[in-house]
């Protein structure tokens, strides 16, 4: 008989879908609540595009994003119950990268195939034990086609840009909802309609509507896929309440 096992595979949790569907908080407090690692794929994107601004490359340049992606030098700083905090050449930018232009940025550079192909292995890297939960839009599809569960979050237009609104106003960030809805369309449009990697949700799939839920709500509804899977136990001792107050950030 052997003494080789096959090593076990690492665990994840793809979480996908467009921006202010509420992905981010979560995505993050689901992490907590599993005590697993998390991967923001779409700060990578934002890192990129600072990192484009920062260096005047311009946006259109795909081989020198390209270089620039690959070259990246960015640290995730794991943080008790809230997102990592994000250093990019040994400057804080955990809040500098969460502008609508950079975000704007980010999915302009996100449409360029060298620039996907580079950060792939920097994603992957973040699979570890005891598990990973992705945040994304081609988390099920493209760089975790293997995982347990895939979850799609779902949200009408309007619903996703007034929740950005609130977010922003709560940072004392002036918006118009006019203008969000707008920039929203805009980035749907970019994001479902590149040719790598475009935001649709994988086959397996499971898609959840969030429209009128709360944060609490969609986890819950998530942590009760994952009961059903029974593989992965529930270990933070905060509730699901108490993690997304802790959250306080991101989408
Ligand atoms: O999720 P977030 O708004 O931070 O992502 C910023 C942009 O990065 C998105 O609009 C999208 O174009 C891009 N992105 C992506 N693939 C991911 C995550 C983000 O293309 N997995």
């Amino acid at each position: 008989m052997s003494h080789h096992k096959e090593p076990a595979v690492i665990p994840v949790i793809t979480v996908d879908g467009a921006s202010g569907t509420g992905k981010g908080t979560v995505s993050q407090v689901l992490a907590t609540r599993l005590r697993w690692n998390f991967l923001d794929s779409g700060a990578l994107y934002r890192v990129l595009a600072l990192a484009a601004q920062k260096h005047s490359v311009a946006l259109g340049n795909e081989e020198a994003l390209k270089v620039l992606a690959e070259h990246l030098d960015v640290q995730f700083i794991a943080q008790e119950n809230k997102l990592s905090k994000i250093i990019l050449e040994g400057e804080d930018v955990t809040d500098t990268i969460r502008t609508e232009l950079i975000g704007n940025d980010a999915s302009i550079v996100a449409a360029l195939p060298a620039v996907r192909a580079a950060l792939l292995s920097r994603q992957r890297v973040f699979r570890e034990l005891p598990g990973l939960v992705a945040d994304g839009r081609d988390m099920g599809t493209v760089v975790f086609p293997d995982a347990e569960l895939k979850i799609f979050l779902i949200a009408s237009p309007e619903e996703r840009a007034l929740r950005r609104y609130h977010q922003l106003m709560e940072k004392g960030i002036n918006v118009t909802l006019s203008d969000l809805i707008q920039e929203l369309r805009e980035r749907d449009k970019r994001d479902q309609e590149r040719t790598v990697a475009p935001l649709k949700p994988a086959a397996d799939a499971i898609a959840i509507d969030t429209n009128g839920l709360t944060v609490e709500e969609v986890v819950n509804r998530i942590l009760a896929e994952v009961h059903q899977k029974k593989a992965f136990p529930v270990i933070s001792s905060l509730t699901t309440m108490e993690l997304v107050e802790a959250a306080g950030v991101a989408e």
